[in-house]
């Protein structure tokens, strides 16, 4: 109803043919390694990344150039609607955001786009500490919530095709991150299913040496236990591709990357394109891209960027927008993409009829460009995290909201200092090489610390000053008196470390929460990756020295 009165007020259409012009936006789905329209053609992601950059605070620290804040582009009624005309004029149906927020109202912009006929493809993570840590990775509560959130938030929209679980967290050397993003993309694409939700599980990939690059692709789609079983698969592999610049051709750009994906078996499709290194940048890519040599193996490509962008390599984006937010301006890369992408007429074969369904083969062996264990981590546990925070003798109470750079270096700390003691770290480490994952590697960082802090106290004899931690710690009057108190209450809450379940919808539970108190719902609970024995690596301890990079580093929005 509403749709056909707007169009009404715009276009001043008779109503009658209203009903031809505007339809519900229809589903894509996944057949095999192909997207596919409810009529059966190919679907193709013709697209364009649409957020405006966050703050970026160019330092050592921030080698990747990653935004520390994000505006969140489709809260923004208003700006949604000052863009769609360019967007339409650019021939897109799909756009990328990077990074949104659960907590406000997306329903303008999200009609806007339906209503146009444009799909979105949703980043879960946020930027610092809401995304997983390539670093110091870990799957863990705070961002599996975080992740559900949205979903939650945006489920009720007809035109999100995809939610990527991660983009640019696994990195050449820092393969040993992979195993984190593969347990995140089994616990989402488990946690749509059970909301009816038939959106596709995505990642964004950077590119790299295919001796790592093209191990991660089959491994985020591979089935660690044999079976051919899709539960730990994405659906849809993105790669950040900058090969192409100036006027080049296939055979220069992109013929290589092309045949290393000759066989995959999910969609894949560029989640960013554009040249990065020699302006300006012709768009001429997007030929190869959608014509015949690359559409059986790639569906189409995300164009970075509408908006501005900055990074080390310069400055892209194919429109300005006044300072008052009403108007804009678009740039020549604006009429080159527009040219590009209205010539484009890839190919609609194969039919969906004849497309053949995935399988999904055993992972890639681990070698010495390749490190990830085929052991996933377990799926975040927040009833048995809650728990055990409930029951601990020492708690963490920070006195700023902005606690997580303090987290990082109190763990530093933390551990440093449980190690002179005689104990370790390693039940809140993990370790996605050895495929090993302490039992509170799924908990927040704060209940990490929380634990670190309460073994210290009590290897300490309960010394209040041991529970201080230049006062971020606080002794909790209900904590049970017994001796190795932490350790007891990890072992009654954390009843199946290693289990893998269907996540549901949690309720935020703010940090030095009292919830919970009896035990974990171990009822939902398989045992897929097994209990996993806890190794004594006294390296634990220096290893979690990079301990602070949690507050600082996250796999966010980067260009190359
Ligand atoms: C989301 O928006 C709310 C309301 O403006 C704000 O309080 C909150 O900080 C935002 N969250 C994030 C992660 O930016
Ligand atoms: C990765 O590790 C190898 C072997 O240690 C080293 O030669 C190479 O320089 C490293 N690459 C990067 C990008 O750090
Ligand atoms: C490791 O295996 C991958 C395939 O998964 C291969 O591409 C890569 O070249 C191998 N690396 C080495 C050093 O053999
Ligand atoms: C946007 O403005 C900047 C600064 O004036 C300019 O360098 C850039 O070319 C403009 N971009 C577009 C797309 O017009
Ligand atoms: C990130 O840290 C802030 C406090 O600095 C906290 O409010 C927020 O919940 C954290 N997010 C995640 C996903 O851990
Ligand atoms: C927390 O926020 C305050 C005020 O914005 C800022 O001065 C401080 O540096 C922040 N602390 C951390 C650890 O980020
Ligand atoms: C808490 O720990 C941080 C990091 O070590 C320290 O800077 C701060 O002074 C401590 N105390 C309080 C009350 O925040
Ligand atoms: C435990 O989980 C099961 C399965 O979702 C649910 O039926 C049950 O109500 C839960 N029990 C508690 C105490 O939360
Ligand atoms: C969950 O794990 C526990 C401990 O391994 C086991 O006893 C229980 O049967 C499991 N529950 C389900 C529903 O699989």
């Amino acid at each position: 109803m509403l749709k056909a009165f707007r169009a009404t007020v715009l276009f001043g259409l008779a109503a009658t043919s209203l009903l031809s012009t505007v339809q519900a936006i229809t589903k894509v789905q996944r057949v095999g390694r192909y997207l596919y329209n409810e009529d059966g053609s190919r679907f193709y992601i013709k697209g364009i990344a649409y957020q405006e950059q966050g703050e970026v605070v160019q330092s050592a620290d921030n080698p990747f150039g990653e935004p520390s804040s994000f505006i969140d582009p489709l809260s923004l009624g208003s700006a949604c609607s000052r863009d769609l005309p360019f967007l339409k004029e650019l021939g897109v149906n799909a756009i990328r955001i990077y990074s949104v927020n659960s907590s406000l109202n997306h329903d303008d912009c999200m009609k806007t786009f339906s209503d146009a006929g444009i799909y979105t493809i949703i980043d879960l993570a946020l930027p610092l500490n809401g995304s997983i840590d390539r670093v110091v990775p870990s799957w863990s509560t705070n961002i599996l919530n975080q992740y559900i959130a949205t979903i939650d938030t945006f489920s009720k929209y007809d035109n999100v095709l995809a939610y990527n679980v991660g983009n640019e967290v696994v990195v050449q050397n820092g393969t040993a991150a992979a195993p984190f993003v593969k347990a995140a993309a089994r616990d989402i694409k488990a946690y749509l299913k059970s909301k009816g939700s038939s959106a596709l599980v995505g990642y964004a990939a950077i590119n790299g040496a295919s001796n790592w690059r093209d191990a991660l692709a089959n491994y985020l789609s591979c089935d660690p236990s044999n079976a051919n079983s899709d539960s730990t698969s994405i659906d849809l592999y993105g790669l950040n591709d900058y090969e192409w610049c100036g006027d080049s051709t296939f055979q220069q750009s992109y013929a290589g990357t092309n045949g290393d994906y000759a066989g995959y078996n999910v969609a894949a499709y560029f989640s960013e394109f554009g040249c990065i290194t020699s302006p300006p940048r012709l768009w001429t890519e997007s030929a190869a891209l959608f014509g015949p040599q690359m559409a059986p193996v790639w569906s189409g490509g995300i164009a970075f960027s509408y908006f501005p962008a900055t990074s080390a390599q310069g400055q892209f984006g194919m429109v300005n927008i006044s300072s008052d937010a009403t108007t804009v301006t678009t740039g020549d890369d604006f009429d080159r993409l527009k040219t590009q992408y209205g010539q484009l007429s890839p190919p609609n074969s194969p039919d969906m009829g004849s497309a053949t369904s995935s399988s999904f083969p055993s992972c890639p062996s681990t070698n010495d460009t390749w490190v990830a264990s085929t052991n996933l981590p377990p799926t975040p546990n927040a009833a048995a995290c809650n728990c055990l925070e409930s029951t601990l003798t020492c708690q963490f109470t920070p006195s700023v909201s902005n606690y997580t750079a303090v987290v990082g270096s109190l763990l530093d700390t933390g551990c440093s200092l449980l190690g002179q003691a005689g104990g370790n770290c390693n039940d809140i480490g993990s370790n996605g090489q050895t495929g090993v994952y302490g039992r509170l590697s799924d908990c927040d960082p704060t209940i990490k610390l929380s634990f670190v802090m309460s073994q210290y106290y009590e290897l300490n004899n309960r010394n209040a000053q041991a529970c201080s931690f230049a006062g971020n710690g606080t002794v909790n009057p209900l904590a049970p008196s017994s001796s190795a108190a932490a350790n007891a209450a990890a072992s009654s809450c954390i009843s199946n470390p290693g289990a893998t379940f269907t996540p549901s919808a949690v309720s935020t539970s703010g940090n030095g929460a009292q919830s919970g108190g009896g035990s974990s719902n171990t009822s939902q609970n398989t045992t897929k990756n097994g209990a996993v024995s806890l190794v004594g690596d006294i390296n634990a301890i220096i290893g979690l020295g990079a301990m602070a990079v949690i507050g600082g580093i996250s796999a966010l929005w980067t260009l190359a």
